[in-house]
Order: C-alpha cells, then structure tokens, then sequence
C-alpha cells in the first residue's frame, strides 16, 4: 500500500528557515510582492530572490509555476523553489502550484512557506497527489523513486483553521492512492481473489463489505458476468461496499467494471499493448477508491460500492462468439465479440445493484472502450446520462476538480445498432460510435426513472505520460470528481 507523504501544518517560524534541510519553497506574488517568510529567504540569500523576482525568467513563469534555486547560499536546503502564485489563487492554481512541488517530494523533507495563502490545503493536496510512486515491484532501492514517500510542512499564519481541511485532502489523497495501486498493479498479483481481500479489508475503516462468490452469482442468475469469467482460472467476485453515513436516505450506487485482465478472451486482442489491460479494472478501482476517501473523512452520505471483478481469458471453457447468455435482468445477449465484455459484466451487477439497494442514482465506471479515447483522446472521461441535471452537476464536479469529462449522446438510433436475429440483444453495435452503443447496451439495463451516469475512462485510468496530479501510470480519475458530486449533492 502506497502511502500520502507525511503533511503537518506548522506556525510560522522564520528564524527556521535558515536551518531547514531539503528543499524550501516560497511563494512570490505575481506583481514580485514578498511576504515575511520571502523577505526573509531574500535576506539570508543576500538578495538572490529578489534578483530573481526581476528576472525574465520570472516574467515568464505563469501562476501556479515554479523555478528552482539549487544549492542556495545563505540556506541549510539543498534546493530553493520559487512558486509564483497570488495570494488567493483559485483551487486549481493553488493545486498547480502543489503539483510543482509534489514532484520532488518523495523522499525529502520539504518546508513551505504558505503564510496567509489562500487554500493553502489544496495546494498541500496538489503535492501529495503528484507525489505518488508504485513501487511495490522495485527490488532496488537506488531508484530516486524509492526513498520513501517524504515530508511535507506547511508553514501557515492559522495553522489550527487548515487543519480540519487538511485532513480531507489526506483522506482525499489515500483515497487516490488505494484506487492507484490497485490500477498499477500487475494481474497476476491483483488477481479478482486478492482484489476482493483488498476490498474486505476496508471494513477496517467501518465500511460493510460483502464479498459474493460463484455460487451466489449463479445463483442469483448473474451468467453474463459469469461467462466472461469462466475461462479464467480465477474465480469471479461481485464485492458490495456500503458506507452509511447518511441516516435512512436511500445509497448512490457507484458500480465499477473490474476486469483484472482483458485478453480478448476467444476473440483475443493483438499482442503488442495487450500488458495495458491490466488497467481494465480501472472503474472498479475508482470506486474503491471513492469508498475509501468516504470512509476515511467520515461522509454524511449514503453510497453503496458495487464491482464486478472477472478475469476475461480463453480456454476450453471460455464463452465463444456466438454464445447466447441470459442476463441476471432476464434479456438475452448474442455475444458477438468476446472482447466486448466489460458491458457484460456491469449489466449484471447494475441490475442486482438496482434490485438489492433501491439507489435514488446509480453512476457506473468503465475503462469500456477503445472507441472513448479515439473520440476524446487521454484528456476526457466519456460520460453519457439519461438525466441532465444528474449529468450537469456531475460534469460541475469534474470541472471543479480539474478532471476532464465531456457529455457525449445516447439516442434510439445508436440502439438500433445491438439489434440480434436470435436474441433479445447482440453485444456489439458494429464501428460506427463504439462508446455510445456500448453506453447503449448498459442504459437497456437501467430501469425506468433511474437517474444514471456512465463514465468510459478507458483514456483517463491510466497514462503514458504524466497528468494533472499524477506521475505516468495509474491516475485515479474520478475519485476527487465524485467525492465532491457526494459532498455537493448528498451530504447537507
Ligand atoms: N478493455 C477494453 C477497452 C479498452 C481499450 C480499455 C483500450 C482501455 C484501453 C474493452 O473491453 C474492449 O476490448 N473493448 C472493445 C470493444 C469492441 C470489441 C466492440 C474495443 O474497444 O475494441
Ligand atoms: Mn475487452
Ligand atoms: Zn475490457
């Protein structure tokens, strides 16, 4: 488990400032104005910050960026960061800021001078957010990356009133951090079995976790979930996480595909890239991650947590094109293509969720399609509802915290498109629009009246390059999106 470096929030105390070791960040004011912490680096770096406040190197810095002073004279620090920011940026300046210095966090001791900067939490959030590292597979420890997660104090004027803010962004981070290394981890050790050990153990936390296996899936009729797994030497799971912070509302229900690996199954993908799909349980990931955040920071909410974790593989007992399943709904799926499986699973669990928790809304998330990130490259989740003012106040949410996400359509035309000869439904809609016939496909399982969102994340769970507040690799889209949907529309 990949733990936030430490954040305390400290008193201002210039004469400490001399001394610290590791880096020292201060904060200069667009307009070159310095507070009483700059005034004093400025004093004990005999003037070199204020000839770099004059600098056009510092012109160019935009708000939210930093430049580096290494070695400063004058300092015990081995670096001197200079962050550019007004004193009340608004929240993603602020955590732009916090990113900057997140990415040289691990394994330092990192002292920054905040003063009276307005949120000076969210910046702290930036940093421990970017200040992330899997490194539950390096043997070596030589690696930068491997010194341990760092240390981050604040120095503030109200130490006491950031506080409380400051252990949201802790939880906020965990939280983050928990759906991170389940993404990063490889499928043959987050296996659907250690995934769901890893869900259990967040009862821990107070959260109630039911574990559900083979012959309770079956048994509740859930054979579209099940086909996907049965050529898998892995047994499938649907794990319900519940956390009852909101008296006798009725739940979110937050349903996450968690396809521990996509092979392809019988219709299997090509080889090159294939080691990405052990990201296709991104969505579950997320919830996970949301209910740990919940959880942590005590919500006065309602959210049950739903995933289905199968393993999608060919053998002798994998589902073949062509195989018809009946769904745990009682509509029948013509699986055309066994690659298509990710709506598979999430139908079945969309229903028992439906079924079992009476949600006033159900919001599900999926690394669902290729066709998501044609669309929408690495920079948007595709989100589809069937409520538009569910819709925008998720899309306010996402905004607000800096995750990308951009409506796309659902429409009776797209639906024509999983018309089967031979069953109620085919589970392929053909090229044209993938992300929305497989938005289609899941909306056929949505009852009458239910608001539901659904995210594709496909080109958000995981990058190549690094992200707003991660380093490449897993970034945990979602989580801070809806932890404040939750926060906005469930809680007070
Ligand atoms: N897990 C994939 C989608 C995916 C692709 C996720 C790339 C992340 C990155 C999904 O199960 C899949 O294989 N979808 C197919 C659907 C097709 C067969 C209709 C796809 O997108 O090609
Ligand atoms: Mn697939
Ligand atoms: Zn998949």
């Amino acid at each position: 488990m990949t733990v936030p470096a430490e954040l305390t929030f400290a008193e201002i105390d210039l004469d400490a400032i001399a001394a610290a070791t590791g880096r020292v960040v201060v904060i200069v004011t667009p307009d070159g104005k310095f507070d009483s912490a700059a005034r004093r680096v400025n004093r004990l770096t005999k003037g070199a910050l204020a000839r770099f406040a004059e600098s056009p190197a510092f012109d160019k810095l935009k708000p939210g960026e930093t430049a580096e002073l290494a070695w400063p004279a004058g300092l015990a620090a081995e670096a001197l960061q200079v962050v550019k920011l007004g004193r009340r940026p608004d929240v993603p300046t602020a955590r732009k800021a916090g990113v900057a210095i997140g990415r040289a966090v691990r394994g330092k001791e990192v002292l920054v001078l905040a003063g009276s900067l307005r949120h000076a939490a969210e910046l702290a959030l930036g940093a421990l957010l970017r200040a992330y590292a899997f490194t539950d597979h390096k043997s070596k420890s030589d690696d930068a990356d491997d010194k341990g997660p760092g240390r981050l104090t604040v120095m503030v004027a109200k130490p006491d009133a950031v506080r409380v803010e400051a252990a949201a962004a802790a939880a906020l981070a965990e939280g983050v951090f928990f759906t991170r290394d389940l993404v990063n981890a490889p499928a043959n050790v987050l296996t659907t079995s250690a995934f769901a050990d890893r869900l259990a153990a967040l009862s821990e936390l107070g959260l109630k976790v039911t574990v559900l296996e083979e012959p309770e899936l079956e048994r509740l009729g859930m054979r579209t979930l099940l086909a996907v797994g049965q050529g898998s030497e892995m047994p499938s799971r649907v794990v319900v996480m519940e956390w009852n912070g909101g008296g006798d509302e009725r739940p979110l229900a937050l349903v996450g595909k968690g396809v521990v690996f996509d092979t392809g199954g019988i219709s299997i993908k090509p080889a090159g890239g294939m080691e990405d799909m052990t990201m296709d349980m991104g969505g579950a990931g997320t919830v996970a991650g949301v209910m740990k955040a919940l959880a942590l920071r005590k919500a006065r909410a309602n959210v049950v947590g739903l995933v289905g974790l199968v393993e999608n593989m060919p053998d002798g007992n994998a589902q073949r094109p062509g195989d018809v399943v009946v769904s745990m709904k009682g509509d029948t799926v013509e699986v055309i293509n066994t690659d298509a499986e990710g709506r598979l699973v999430l139908c079945d669990v969309m229903w028992y969720a439906q079924e079992t928790h009476d949600p006033v809304a159900m919001i599900d998330l999926a690394t669902l399609t290729g066709a998501v990130i044609i669309g929408l490259g690495h920079e948007n989740a595709g989100v589809f509802s069937n409520d538009d003012t569910f819709c925008d106040a998720f899309l306010a949410a996402a905004k607000e915290e800096g995750e990308g996400a951009w409506r796309l359509p659902l429409g009776a035309g797209y639906d024509r498109q999983l018309k089967s000869e031979i069953a109620d439904m085919k589970n392929v809609g053909g090229r044209p629009a993938g992300s929305i016939t497989a938005a289609q496909f899941l909306q056929r399982f949505v009852k009458d009246g239910m608001p539901w969102i659904h995210l594709d994340i496909a080109g958000v769970a995981s990058l190549k390059s690094e992200g707003t507040y991660a380093p490449k690799g897993a970034t945990g889209w979602g989580v801070l999106a809806l932890n404040r949907l939750i926060a906005d529309r469930y809680e007070g």
